[in-house]
């Protein structure tokens, strides 16, 4: 089981380093971890773990080259929604120490219930997707601030706004995400 390593030389296992999507990839990822740290750093009495928050943010959309997004130059088969528990797949397959792949599993939308699961029929391995860990819930809030898409990029997000967007999708993710802004201190 590894524990430490170079994020960006697990990222070039999968990703070259002069394709558009390495770039999209690694600018995001750096966003995130910037925003783990400056969350996780606020948060001094809790000690985190900033080497792990910060190498676990940059892995955690490993899995975005296996799925179907053009705007962002994935070309893969799934659907977009699977690249948090593909990206899990990866890490695990790397021998990282198993909280890399459940912070990847764990991050997409504001986790991801397994009745959500069963409810909306999606196309996910039946289990809880839910940060539970303080490191998996301050990765998964981080990315919340940035899109990866072009059109929405340098759109500024407060918690307010991210709130918003999720109570028009979900009121129980609005909610749960309402929650760790308390927790997390955002
Ligand atoms: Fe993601």
């Amino acid at each position: 089981m590894r524990l430490s390593m170079e994020p960006l030389a697990v990222i070039e296992t999968y990703y070259s380093r002069d394709s558009f999507l390495y770039k999209v990839l690694v600018e995001h990822s750096c966003r995130v971890a910037e925003k783990s740290l400056e969350i996780a750093r606020n948060l001094t009495h809790l000690a985190i773990d900033l080497e792990f928050i910060e190498a676990a943010a940059m892995l955690h959309d490993i899995g975005i080259f296996m799925t179907r997004a053009p705007s962002i130059g994935c070309t893969g088969e799934f659907p977009y929604i699977c690249h948090g528990y593909l990206g899990r797949q990866l890490l695990d397959d790397q021998e990282l120490d198993p909280a890399f792949g459940l912070v990847a599993e764990r991050h997409t939308g504001v986790g991801i219930t397994l009745e959500n699961i069963v409810q909306a029929n999606l196309p996910l391995p039946k289990r809880d997707m839910v940060p539970l860990s303080l490191e998996e819930k301050i990765i998964c809030c981080a990315d919340k601030y940035f899109s990866k898409s072009p059109k929405n990029r340098d759109k500024i997000m407060t918690p307010q706004l991210i709130i918003e967007e999720l109570a028009k999708i979900n009121t129980g993710h609005a909610a749960r995400f309402a929650e760790w802004v308390e927790e997390l201190h955002l």
